[in-house]
């Protein structure tokens, strides 16, 4: 919380400077918090609309200050959810205007967010509100320590993503009700992120047993939000995704997740269409031309499309498996939004392997990989 600014010996209510509001979300009636904003815009002079906010302040502060029954959701008026710290930072940004019109001014954004929803085309985020959703990550380097390991999400699928990867792309370019499509699903985890999120997916696997799996977690994982989610045994290649689509009664998707195989560094199956036994890099990057033209096509134009892809090092040469792949998509004509960088997460290797891999990068004069790229393409 910022300090307060002291004008004319105006008396603190609370010693604010111990009071840490927190991201937990606050329950309040909503007519009550609109009547006392109401009052806040009524005021006067800069004196009289601090000392306002600080006793509002000190009637959210809790159950027990709350003589005007803010925090009663129980009595007329709609309830409504704000973060704690996101109330008070509104109170202290109209406390700390240095202008009356300026005071107004953050009191009439704050009606308005309570107010009225503005959300884009591509997402849900409430506009009004944006500083509350400061999870929401906005910068290309992510430094993520631990995967999300929630409900079914495992780490037991060798080669799978972090569940933080979909989880944010989701948020950011989807509402509720989109329809999403992964073409290398793996084990599930977007469409488990879509489940939770209240987003309808589709994913495509090419081992049967994979697929199978991939089913049965996202069946243990509850569907509070009533979306479709469907795991199909297949090439992505090849599969008609409008046929996939139709049998939901859907001509495209809104979002496109991308997690291929790293060319060989993983090892999927045997089956000669899996990426990962690609003989040549070329031909990796030709088979991933083509799942892209065929997954591409179901795509909403202005709908956005996410590779998540690390490069590779092979015979004392770094291959930039990921730009490779960049590229062959900017020539398809997709547009490129984003790159961010991602930290792979620690292994669990043992102490001297890890030393061994510092003493061999430091003799063949390459450093180790600890990133991987997502990718964030629009289509036109
Ligand atoms: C990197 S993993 C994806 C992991 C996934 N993101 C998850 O979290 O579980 C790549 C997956 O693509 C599958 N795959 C490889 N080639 C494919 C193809 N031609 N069509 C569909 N799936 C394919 C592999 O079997 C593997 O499960």
């Amino acid at each position: 919380m910022k300090t307060q600014t002291k004008v004319n010996n105006e008396p603190t209510l609370f010693n604010r400077s111990r009071f840490k509001p927190t991201g937990r979300p606050l329950f309040i009636n909503k007519s009550k918090i609109l009547n006392e904003i109401e009052k806040l815009g009524k005021e006067e002079s800069l004196v009289s609309l601090r000392n306002s906010v600080f006793s509002l302040e000190d009637e959210l502060r809790s159950v027990k200050t709350d003589k005007a029954g803010i925090l009663n959701i129980d009595s007329n008026g709609d309830a409504i959810t704000m973060s704690q710290k996101y109330i008070f930072d509104q109170l202290d940004q109209i406390a700390e205007s240095q202008t009356i019109d300026r005071a107004k001014y953050y009191v009439e954004r704050f009606e308005k967010a309570i107010t009225q929803v503005k959300t884009s085309k591509i997402n849900d985020i409430n506009l009004n509100r944006w500083k509350e959703y400061d999870d929401i990550r906005t910068d290309s380097l992510w430094v993520i320590d631990k995967r999300d390991s929630t409900g079914v999400h495992t780490a037991g699928y060798w080669g799978n993503f972090i569940p933080q990867i979909p989880n944010q792309m989701l948020r950011r370019y989807t509402k509720k009700g989109d329809w999403v499509l992964d073409p290398f699903v793996g084990c599930g985890t977007t469409l488990i992120e879509c489940q939770r999120l209240g987003r309808n997916g589709i994913g495509v696997e090419l081992q049967e047993s994979i697929a199978k799996k991939a089913r049965e977690y996202i069946s243990f994982e509850r569907n509070e939000h009533s979306v479709i989610t469907e795991v199909v045994n297949g090439d992505s290649a090849t599969i008609n995704f409008s046929e996939v689509l139709k049998k939901h009664n859907k001509k495209s998707v809104q979002l496109l997740v991308m997690h291929p195989p790293y060319f060989d560094i993983i090892k999927f199956s045997k089956n000669p269409n899996d990426l990962s036994n690609a003989p040549s890099v070329e031909k990796f990057l030709e088979m991933m031309n083509t799942i892209v033209g065929n997954a591409g096509s179901v795509l909403e134009k202005g709908r956005y499309f996410v590779l998540v892809i690390g490069d590779k090092y092979s015979k004392g040469e770094w291959i930039p498996l990921g730009f490779l792949t960049m590229n062959k998509i900017l020539q398809r004509g997709f547009l490129l939004k984003s790159i961010i960088v991602k930290n792979f997460e620690e292994t669990t290797g043992k102490r001297n392997q890890k030393e061994l891999r510092r003493y061999r990068a430091l003799v063949g004069g390459f450093y180790i990989f600890k990133h991987e790229y997502i990718f964030v393409f629009k289509k036109r």
